[in-house]
């Protein structure tokens, strides 16, 4: 399959996973419409590829997950501009929508939209060199790609506020300690670490690993009341499927399971 984007490098691996690596080195990776345009086609190729079950995204370089929004592509935008285009929009429903796990390796800076896209995956590990923050406040302008709501979930509303309003980066100790990054790696360990974390999710049923991403993604949007009783639904519906039968069975034959997403 030609996975051939001017801005993301790909590389498919043979235990079910994806590397996307965004592939802009001279601007730290910064996001442009391009990079948002290949990544929703990368997603909408892939959604229904029973050959990639999860995905990491990285940045391209030492330094950088990515920078920010490019700041070179919005300088000379107008509100006319930003209004009708729905800036950005477009690549953020189209992550939201995806229905398989994406990791995010961050491998360096995670800076305004870099740090938006980050939260945008199902979670963080970072590389110890990490840093993080919303630092648009210093462009006059602020986070627009989900950041003011998905950090203030994430780390809550003090260091949300403190990040903000200051700019200031956290570091990956930090963004560890707050709930924003799930694992560190030493920088040099990072994409293999987070390759044996891809594989292991990739082994698991596919199914049940839409089910899991759904439910922790629906305490977010829903009450306690609504969000248990929407777990408590997908879990009984769990066992229509054959990969219920598999895993159970699997683990009173002391066997691996073998999922096939049925
Ligand atoms: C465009 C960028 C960029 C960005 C870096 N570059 N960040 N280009 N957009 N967001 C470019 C630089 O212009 C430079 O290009 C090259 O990448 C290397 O960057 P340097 O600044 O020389 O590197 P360094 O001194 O190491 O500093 C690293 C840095 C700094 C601290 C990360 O680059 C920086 O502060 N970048 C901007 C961070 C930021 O403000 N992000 C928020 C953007 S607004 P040349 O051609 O000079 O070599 C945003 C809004 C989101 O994200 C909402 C949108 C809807």
């Amino acid at each position: 399959m030609a996975d051939t984007y001017d801005t993301l490098l790909i590389e498919r691996h043979a235990d079910g996973y994806a590397v996307v690596t965004l592939n802009r080195p001279e601007a730290l990776n910064a996001l442009n419409s391009a990079l948002f345009t290949d990544l929703a086609a990368f997603l909408d190729a892939v959604e229904h590829d029973d050959t990639v079950r999860c995905l990491i995204l990285t940045g391209s370089g030492d330094k950088a997950f990515a920078a920010g929004a490019d700041i070179k592509e919005m300088a000379d935008q107008t509100y006319a501009e930003m209004y009708r285009g729905n800036f950005f929009a477009h690549g953020h429903d189209r992550i939201v929508r995806f229905r398989k796990p994406i990791i995010a390796a961050v491998n360096g800076f995670a800076l305004g939209g870099g740090c938006e896209l980050a939260m945008l995956c199902d979670f963080i590990v970072a590389s110890d060199k990490a840093k993080f923050g919303q630092p648009e406040i210093n462009l006059g302008v602020a986070p627009g790609i989900g950041g003011s709501q998905r950090l203030t979930r994430l780390v809550g509303k003090s260091k949300a506020m403190d990040m903000v309003l200051t700019a200031r980066m956290m570091d990956a100790a930090e963004a560890e300690r707050a709930g924003l990054a799930s694992r560190v790696f030493p920088h040099d360990q990072l994409l293999d670490e987070t390759r044996k974390i891809a594989a292991r999710i990739a082994a698991q049923s596919p199914l049940a690993v839409m089910a899991n991403k759904e439910m922790v993604n629906a305490a977010l949007e829903t009450t306690l009341t609504q969000g248990v009783q929407f777990e408590r639904r997908l879990f009984h519906s769990l066992f229509a499927f054959e990969d219920q039968k598999e895993g159970m069975t699997a683990f009173i034959e002391k066997r691996k399971p073998d999922f096939r997403g049925r």
